[in-house]
């Protein structure tokens, strides 16, 4: 066809020529506020590497560090039908997955519920009543008429939580936007058992679980090279597996310290103290305006719910500055408003294939009511390169962190999440980030084969979060109890299952 542009997105060299000074000096200042240099990424690493083991001591640190009693990476030989659910920011999704007699082989079905937005800044029962109402209607319509025994539940709750047991989580603080009253400081479990018991919906939860956690644990279900799970999206975390002697604060539980334990670092919140992270004032300004200021200060870099909120903040500033002003005499009632751009946006930005960006144009055109000029669509591509190869960069310092800490030179780190899976170029430059900072040779960080390689995950909340609840019945039926608070309930479950088979 003629006058379509190349696929690949062509190389902006030269296309700086008609940028006016005052731009070009915009662009230099954004690049020299946004670039992570090599010395820094490995600077932030080894203090990462630093707060990782704080975070596990009694004392703590500002990284959560969390044990999640999930002690068991699967073999391949874990049977049976569970239930699967995730509370995600935009949808809740339940799964019914049978974990099958052939090795590593299950069955899926699923149904997707849209999670209105009132509710994440609703009530405690609303939250409880409106999830307790999906899994009725999904008994309801997927076992109509069936007398059904209790129904195991893998519960990935993506959000960070002190577990005791794993059928049991005080929920630190709401992350990601979410702001519901009378949550915070309790645990989840009992308000949403209430919701499912007023209702009569015969399930158990067995394994409250994290996205991080239930990512690690289905990519070990088919890589036995899986050592980290990683959630790159709208919130940013990892989880990998520690033994049990290396976390202090569990010592006073005398178990063994060979024993492996599932920790759910919540690494969003490092550097909460500002020691390390090269933070603008654009970052400060998300901080201070979100509904947790002084919480999660890496997440708010790197995550899917920042990045279209940076960008839109220097933009705005860039419009308002007296030495540049862009978008002169244009109103920016739009742009003006927060969070108006997501990682999407950006994302498209990055991916417009044209040399003239005629794409982006339109997008700020009939998005924004915004008619951009060459050099300022050449400035807003540049911005979304220089946002994105950040959270690319400053992610592969938490990798490499988990990574030196455990001295693994060679590891398969599991990958989901919409910025992982969607957002241009971020595998790549997270690739050349791990080969900076571990000093690999020149011909790796292509991302393929290298030592550390970042992957895209199997499905963590649906399937993880299924064998995270059939290895916890595992270990009840071999007497392993340490850290579940409903052994005998969840007993009769296990013997339901025995039946059902
Ligand atoms: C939450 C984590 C979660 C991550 C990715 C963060 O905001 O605190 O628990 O794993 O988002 O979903």
């Amino acid at each position: 066809m003629v006058g379509l542009g190349p696929k690949k997105p062509p190389s902006r060299k030269g296309s700086m020529a008609d940028v006016p000074q005052d731009l070009i000096t915009q662009i230099n200042r954004l690049e020299e506020l946004f670039t992570v240099p090599a010395k820094k990424l490995k600077a932030i690493s080894d203090h990462f590497v630093d707060e990782l083991t704080k975070g596990l001591t009694v004392e703590g640190g500002s990284i959560p560090m969390n044990p999640t009693w999930c002690m068991a990476f699967p073999d391949g030989n874990e049977t049976g039908t569970f239930l699967a659910l995730d509370m995600g920011g935009t949808n809740l999704r339940v799964c019914e997955i049978t974990l099958l007699e052939e090795k590593g082989e299950f069955d899926i079905i699923q149904s997707k519920y849209k999670m209105p937005e009132e509710l994440k800044t609703g009530t405690s029962e609303e939250l409880w009543g409106y999830i307790a109402d999906c899994l009725q209607q999904f008994i309801e319509y997927h076992h109509q008429e069936e007398e059904l025994d209790e129904l195991p539940l893998g519960f990935t709750f993506s959000y960070p939580a002190t577990q005791d047991y794993i059928d049991h989580g005080v929920l630190q603080r709401w992350t990601k936007g979410f702001d519901i009253e009378g949550v915070e400081g309790n645990d989840v479990v009992p308000p949403f058992e209430a919701a499912l018991a007023e209702r009569g919906v015969p399930i158990r939860l067995t394994a409250l679980v994290n996205d991080t956690t239930g990512t690690l644990i289905a990519s070990a279900y088919t890589d036995t090279e899986m050592k980290i799970g990683c959630i790159f999206g709208t919130g940013c975390n990892a989880a990998y597996m520690e033994n049990v002697g290396s976390i202090p604060k569990l010592a006073h539980m005398n178990l063994d310290p060979e024993l492996p334990m599932a920790i759910n670092c919540e690494w969003g919140a490092f550097d909460n103290e500002h020691q390390i992270l090269p933070r603008t004032t654009y970052d400060i300004i998300i901080d201070k305006e979100s509904p947790r200021p002084g919480q999660q200060s890496f997440e708010k870099m790197i995550a899917g719910l920042y990045l279209g909120e940076i960008f839109r903040l220097v933009l705005v500033d860039l419009h308002e500055s007296l030495e540049c002003k862009i978008f002169e005499g244009q109103d920016l009632g739009k742009l003006k408003k927060p969070y108006s751009l997501d990682a999407g946006f950006l994302s498209a930005v990055e991916e417009d294939p044209f040399e003239n960006l005629s794409e982006t144009e339109d997008m700020f055109r009939n998005k924004l009511g915004i008619v951009c000029n060459k050099p300022e669509l050449e400035l807003i591509r540049r911005l979304a390169e220089l946002i994105g190869t950040r959270a690319a960069r400053l992610s592969a310092c938490g990798v490499a962190a988990i990574c030196k800490k455990k001295g693994w030179d060679k590891a398969h780190v599991g990958a989901d999440g919409s910025v992982f899976n969607k957002y241009p170029h971020f595998k790549q430059r997270g690739a050349q980030a791990l080969k900076e900072i571990l000093d690999w040779p020149a011909h790796k960080g292509k991302g393929k084969n290298d030592p550390v390689e970042i992957l895209p995950a199997e499905d963590g909340s649906g399937v993880g979060a299924a064998l995270i609840a059939a290895l916890t019945l595992k270990r009840v039926q071999q007497g392993q109890n340490a850290g579940i608070r409903n052994p005998d309930s969840m007993l009769k479950c296990s013997a339901a299952q025995k039946k059902a088979k």
